[in-house]
C-alpha cells in the first residue's frame, strides 16, 4: 500500500513537475504538496496543498503527523545567484529545512528523505573536465557551501542513525512548465523564452561558459529512479553526480537558430559569470549509472525542440 509523500517547496522550477510526476505515478490525495505560498492552478488542483515555512520544525511536524507522511522530498532551497546577496538568509533556509527533515527521520516519524545537491558543490580547484564523483571540491559561492556542508550532514545521519537519506547533484535545469528563480544556470531557460517573445536575448555570462545541465524531465526520472532503488544497492549517501549534457551560450544559441534563424544574443556578463567560473564543464556519473542504473534520455537537440514546441503556444 502506498504510504503517504510530503514535497517542501512544491511550487518551486522542480517542486512543481516532480509534485505532478508523483501525482500521476501514486494516488494523488496520497501526494501531499507544500509551500510558502501557493502555486500554479493545475498543482493547486490535483491534490492536497499545505501552506509551510520548511524552515519551521513544528509545522512540518505537524503536517507529517496530520497525513501519517512517510516519505519527504525537500525541494525548498535559495540558489545560487540570490544567496550572494542574501548569505546569511541562504544558510538559514538551506540547512535549517535540512535538519528538520534529518531530524524528523533520526526520530524516525518519517522514513525516507529526498535532498537536493548542484554541481555548485564544486569550487575552482576541481577538475573542470568529467568531474569525478570524489574529488577536491571546496565551493567558493554562499549557495555552494550550504550545499557542501548539506551533504556532510545527510552522510553523517545516515551512518550514525541510519536514516535514508538520499540525494543527486542537480547540473542546470532546463524546463518550459515553471520559471527557474535565482539560480546561475537560469539563462539556458530564460533563453528558449526571449528567442520567441523578441528574437533577442542579453546573456548574463559569456559566450564559451560550458556547464553541466539536464532537461527537466531526466532530472524528475532521476529522482524518482533514485528514491526506488534498493537501500543496499546505494554505495553514496552525500550525493550522486548526475550528468546528461554540457554546452555553453554559443551553443546553445547555435541550436535554436537552427530553428529561429533570426534569433541574435548579445553577451553582458554580470556577477553571475564568477559563480559559472567555479563550476565544473562535465560531469562523471558513473558511481549513478552502476548503483541505480541511470540514464540520461535527452539531449540538447532534444531539448530545444521540447522548449520551443511547448512554449510556442505562450508567446504566439
Ligand atoms: N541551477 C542552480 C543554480 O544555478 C545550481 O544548482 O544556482
Amino acid at each position: 500500500m502506498q504510504k503517504p509523500i510530503l514535497i517542501l517547496g512544491a511550487c518551486g522550477q522542480i517542486g512543481t513537475e516532480l509534485t505532478m510526476a508523483l501525482r500521476s505515478k501514486y494516488n494523488a490525495n496520497l501526494v501531499v504538496a507544500s509551500d510558502i505560498r501557493e502555486g500554479s492552478e493545475t498543482l493547486m488542483d490535483s491534490g492536497p496543498f499545505e501552506l509551510l515555512d520548511a524552515t519551521n520544525y513544528e509545522a512540518i511536524e505537524d503536517v507529517v503527523m496530520h497525513y501519517e507522511i512517510d516519505e519527504v522530498y525537500l525541494m525548498a532551497a535559495m540558489l545560487s545567484a540570490t544567496a550572494e546577496k542574501f548569505p546569511m538568509r541562504a544558510w538559514n533556509l538551506n540547512m535549517n529545512s535540512l535538519f528538520n527533515v534529518l531530524n524528523l527521520a533520526k526520530e524516525q516519524k518519517i522514513s525516507k528523505i529526498f535532498w537536493p545537491s548542484s554541481i555548485a558543490v564544486f569550487g575552482p580547484n576541481t577538475p573542470k573536465e568529467n568531474t569525478p564523483q570524489s574529488v577536491i571540491m571546496e565551493p567558493s559561492t554562499v549557495y555552494g557551501i550550504s550545499k557542501q556542508s548539506g551533504e556532510r550532514w545527510c552522510e553523517y545521519y545516515f551512518n550514525k542513525f541510519g536514516v535514508d537519506v538520499r540525494s543527486v547533484r542537480y547540473p542546470g535545469l532546463i524546463s518550459w512548465k515553471t520559471m527557474p528563480g535565482g539560480g546561475t544556470t537560469d539563462y539556458a531557460v530564460e533563453i528558449y523564452h526571449k528567442a520567441l517573445e523578441n528574437g533577442s536575448y542579453q546573456c548574463f555570462l559569456e559566450e564559451d561558459t560550458k556547464l553541466p545541465m539536464m532537461y527537466m524531465d531526466d532530472a524528475i526520472r532521476a529522482t524518482i529512479q533514485l528514491m526506488d532503488s534498493d537501500a543496499d544497492s546505494l554505495t553514496v549517501r552525500s550525493s550522486y553526480n548526475l550528468g546528461s549534457m554540457s554546452f555553453s551560450p554559443k551553443e546553445i544559441t547555435k541550436n535554436i537558430q537552427n530553428h529561429l534563424p533570426d534569433f541574435n544574443v548579445e553577451y553582458n556578463p554580470d556577477f553571475r559569470q564568477k559563480i559559472a567560473d567555479s563550476w565544473p564543464s562535465s560531469i562523471d556519473d558513473s558511481a549513478a549509472r552502476n548503483d541505480w542504473g541511470w540514464e540520461p534520455q535527452f539531449n540538447l537537440e532534444e531539448t530545444t525542440k521540447e522548449m520551443l514546441g511547448n512554449l510556442k503556444e505562450n508567446y504566439n
